[in-house]
């Protein structure tokens, strides 16, 4: 069932052959046959009439099939551009519809030898009235019957080429999407081929256009202007991709409109351009809405299929809006001017899909401003609900707009597309399940989730879950985070999540005033998303992590080792930049378990005279039982066990202090204590962690990324999450030694995401 809604929606999206099928698809093509009905029904209605004024739509139609007349002159007017076809009958006894019209061509075959001799000309019939109908065929001017043609090739016309521009728009990304699979999937797949792509052209392609930011360093980094409209740049791959997304969105626009010379359906050329290109607009920004809804998801298949994360497709999403929000703002300013310049506007404006569609382009126009990064980043949950808000408001409207004009199955395929993410990510909640998780406030700085996890539901290293805590102050958030699995418990994951201004804060208060700094609460996991990077088929792997962003990077790096312990020759690194000691105690561990794997460890401290949080040194293994941290001592006989289980052979020279030391520098003799305190809980971790390397200060990417490639024996890959400013400048200096002197194959793999 989902199978085949997805090949449905692929269809939509990527295929003309919906266009072309007329069973079961609304929108029908007007194609040459309607085309030239409504150019003869225009013409001969201006020179005559056959049949007594009706005020039903459809007698106009059965005059044509049911009068002689009408039919011979039909079939003069039809016979000027051949079109006395069986597509062109069979249309206008569908458009009788009521009246069960069956003429074939054979009658109006006949009906134009009766043309040929009976048809007069306005002027040669006695007492002619426009107004009254007449009893022979009326001849018409064959230039000016080719003139309506015209026009109405160029009108009509422009409805099936718009579908054709709007798909052009989608295939257009279709391609670039094939084009990543190819690029993305050959590193995971071919690595061995990848990897002698090393020669100048390749470089080249890599150096200026593939790897790097747009200008110098800044992609994960905002850039500042003013705070307020402080924005991301996209890289400089994803900045010639939406560029040529706009040109071609601007070329699609305009392209096929031109005025026809004396067109008879406009008053004046003016009209006629703003009306074809209010069409063309309205046409291509709604065919781009499946496309930018499924953008939006965290089940994007096409994340899978190009491996680009979440963050380069919400990217995408928001540049893909700003081009439907203008071609909406372009089509509704055409469409307004025709009204106003007809006198119609107060009473159009009254129409029910006219006020859906005002509602939906103030909801796209208020999207534009909520969606600021400002915004985002200061009011996060704010602009989500807000935000969830006005897209319905803008689909919704969308529908009823164009619900009789042909268009909405596009919106029912985004529709399906958006209800598709939401039912799996409700499916994923329950897939989980709702453990009782033990939270733990560590280093004053970092929340530690331990999560218990079904046996079925695997984790995947480098990938991240959004998580709900269910409190009743916040269970409705869903907060991303990377996780490992528990060296401790199996069947556990652990979330880190750096306190910050919002749930973290809140968690972080309510933990403060909890013995020990420890509960339980209740959470909700959606996941796993996100994957590992092909970092496994580089003869060096570096993976370099800032801060909060260790864990995935971790995960990913032990997984390596476990499955490349046989592959001597691979190099595996970890870097790991912390600002202070403490902020090794909520990932001890971990650190810990690296003692007997390959993985070659550093970590600098790049603010090494910090100290604070000292005293929670006794907390950095892990509390297995659930009772509350009450006393130092209770802990440290935990731990002593614990730590003979991690093997750790040595016995600790305890560290003994009671709570007022807590208070540094006081007194001349406290703070010789604290200094000594201070030595003695580096001296130990060091000792404890004797397999890292352990540097004191901020290390350069540029020396460490040269260093890296003198030592490695082959390609290079760099693995990176933390700080952005410390990504981009990784980033940075990997593309500027790309070509270095030994040819060696670099890679750069981000797995920060910065889309808020
Ligand atoms: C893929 C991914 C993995 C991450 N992994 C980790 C991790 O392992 N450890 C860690 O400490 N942090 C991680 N983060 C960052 C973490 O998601 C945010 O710090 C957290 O959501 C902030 O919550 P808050 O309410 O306390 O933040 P606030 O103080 O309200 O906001 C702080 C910042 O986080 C952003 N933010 C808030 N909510 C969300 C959200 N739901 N989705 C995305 N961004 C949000 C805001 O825009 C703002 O810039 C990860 C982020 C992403 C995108
Ligand atoms: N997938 C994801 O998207 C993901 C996953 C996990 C975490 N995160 C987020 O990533 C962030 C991690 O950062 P954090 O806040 O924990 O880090 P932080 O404390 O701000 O920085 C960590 C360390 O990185 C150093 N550093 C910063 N810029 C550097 C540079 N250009 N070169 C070298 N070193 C540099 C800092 O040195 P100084 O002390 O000298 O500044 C500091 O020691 C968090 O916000 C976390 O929420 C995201
Ligand atoms: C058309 O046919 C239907 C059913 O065959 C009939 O009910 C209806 O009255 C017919 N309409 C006309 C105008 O003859
Ligand atoms: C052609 O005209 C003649 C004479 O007016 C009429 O009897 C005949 O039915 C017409 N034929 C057609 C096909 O309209
Ligand atoms: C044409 O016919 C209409 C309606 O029958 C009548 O009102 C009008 O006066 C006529 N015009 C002329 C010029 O006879
Ligand atoms: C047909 O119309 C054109 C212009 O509208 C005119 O120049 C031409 O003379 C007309 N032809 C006939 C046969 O009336």
């Amino acid at each position: 069932m989902i199978g085949f809604r997805w090949i449905l929606l692929f269809l939509c999206i990527f295929g003309n052959p919906l266009v072309h099928a007329k069973k079961g698809a609304p929108y029908e093509k007007y194609g040459s046959s309607k085309s030239a009905i409504y150019a003869c029904n225009l013409y001969i209605s201006s020179v005559g009439i056959f049949c007594e004024p009706s005020t039903d739509y459809y007698a106009t139609y059965a005059c044509i099939c049911q009068n002689d007349n009408a039919r011979a002159t039909f079939a003069g007017c039809l016979n000027v551009k051949n079109q006395i076809t069986k597509d062109v009958v069979d249309d206008i006894n569908k458009m009788g519809a009521t009246y069960n019209l069956s003429c074939t061509v054979q009658d109006y075959k006949d009906s134009l030898q009766n043309y040929t001799k009976y048809a007069k000309l306005p002027s040669e019939i006695e007492n002619y009235n426009i107004s009254v109908p007449v009893n022979v065929p009326i001849k018409l001017n064959d230039s000016t019957t080719a003139l309506y043609f015209r026009a109405y090739d160029q009108f009509l016309g422009n409805y099936d080429n718009s579908l054709y521009y709007g798909l052009a728009l989608t295939e257009y990304f279709a391609l670039v999407f094939v084009l990543a699979i190819i690029a993305n999937w050959s590193k995971v797949l071919f690595p061995k081929i990848v990897g002698k792509f090393t020669g100048p052209i390749s470089n080249t392609y890599r150096k200026y256009i593939s790897l790097p930011a747009f200008i110098r360093r800044k992609k994960t980094q905002e850039q500042v202007f003013f705070k307020v409209f402080d924005f991301l740049v996209p890289s400089r791959l994803e900045s010639l991709i939406l560029f040529g997304f706009l040109a071609l969105t601007i070329a699609v626009s305009g392209a096929n409109i031109k005025y026809i010379e004396n067109d008879p359906v406009f008053a004046t050329k003016g009209q006629a351009i703003a009306r074809y290109i209010a069409d063309r607009t309205g046409i291509t920004a709604t065919l781009n809405m499946p496309l930018l809804i499924l953008f939006a998801g965290r089940n994007n298949f096409l994340q899978w299929l190009t491996r680009w994360d979440f963050a380069t497709f919400i990217c995408y999403h928001r540049w893909v809006a700003r081009v439907i929000f203008l071609l909406v703002v372009v089509h509704a300013s055409c469409f307004t001017h025709l009204y106003l310049l007809r006198g119609y506007y107060a009473a159009e404006m009254k129409e029910t899909f006219l006020v859906w569609g005002t509602i939906a382009t103030v909801a796209g126009g208020i999207i534009m401003v909520q969606g600021m990064l400002f915004l985002r980043r200061a009011w996060y949950e704010i602009f989500l609900l807000v935000h969830i808000i006005m897209a319905a408001l803008f689909i919704g409207g969308a529908w009823i707009h164009v619900e009789e004009l042909g268009y909405v199955w596009i919106v029912y395929s985004v529709v399906a597309v958006w209800c598709f993410d939401r039912a799996v990510r409700v499916g994923r909640l329950f897939w989980f399940g709702f453990p009782k998780s033990e939270v733990i406030l560590l280093a004053d700085e970092t929340l530690k989730v331990i999560v218990p996890k079904p046996k079925y539901w695997k984790s995947v290293p480098g990938g991240h879950a959004f998580i709900h805590f269910l409190r009743p102050s916040c269970f409705w958030q869903s907060h991303p985070f990377t996780f490992t699995d528990s060296k401790v418990r199996g069947d556990n994951i652990v979330l880190y999540c750096k306190v910050k201004g919002g749930v973290t804060h809140g968690l972080y208060q309510y933990l403060s005033t909890h013995p020990g700094k420890t509960t339980k609460i209740r959470v909700a996991l959606e996941g796993p998303y996100g994957e590992a990077t092909p970092a496994k088929s580089y003869d060096t792997a570096n993976f370099v992590a800032g801060g909060n962003g260790i864990p995935g990077i971790y995960s990913e790096v032990v997984d390596l080792a476990r499955r490349s312990r046989e592959n001597s020759k691979q190099h595996l690194k970890l870097t790991w930049i912390v600002r202070e000691y403490k902020s090794l105690y909520w990932f001890y561990e971990e650190l810990i378990a690296l003692k007997d794997t390959k993985i070659e460890t550093t970590i600098y401290v790049t603010k090494p005279n910090l100290f604070n949080c000292i005293e929670e040194f006794n907390y950095r293994l892990p509390i297995i039982t659930n009772e509350p941290r009450s006393s130092d001592a209770e802990i440290n006989e935990i731990k002593d066990e614990e730590r003979k289980e991690l093997g750790l052979e040595f016995k600790t020279t305890d560290i003994k202090y009671n709570e007022e030391k807590k208070h540094f520098g006081s007194s001349d003799d406290e703070s010789e204590d604290q200094a000594d305190l201070q030595i003695r809980v580096v001296n130990q971790i060091k000792a404890e962690l004797s397999h890292i390397q352990f540097k004191e200060g901020r290390p350069d990417m540029e020396e460490l990324v040269k260093q890296e490639v003198e030592e490695s024996n082959g390609s290079v890959a760099f693995v990176t999450c933390g700080h952005p400013v410390m990504v981009d400048d990784l980033r940075y200096s990997v593309v500027q030694n790309l070509d270095n002197p030994d040819g060696k194959r670099l890679d750069f793999f981000e797995q920060l995401q910065v889309w808020a």
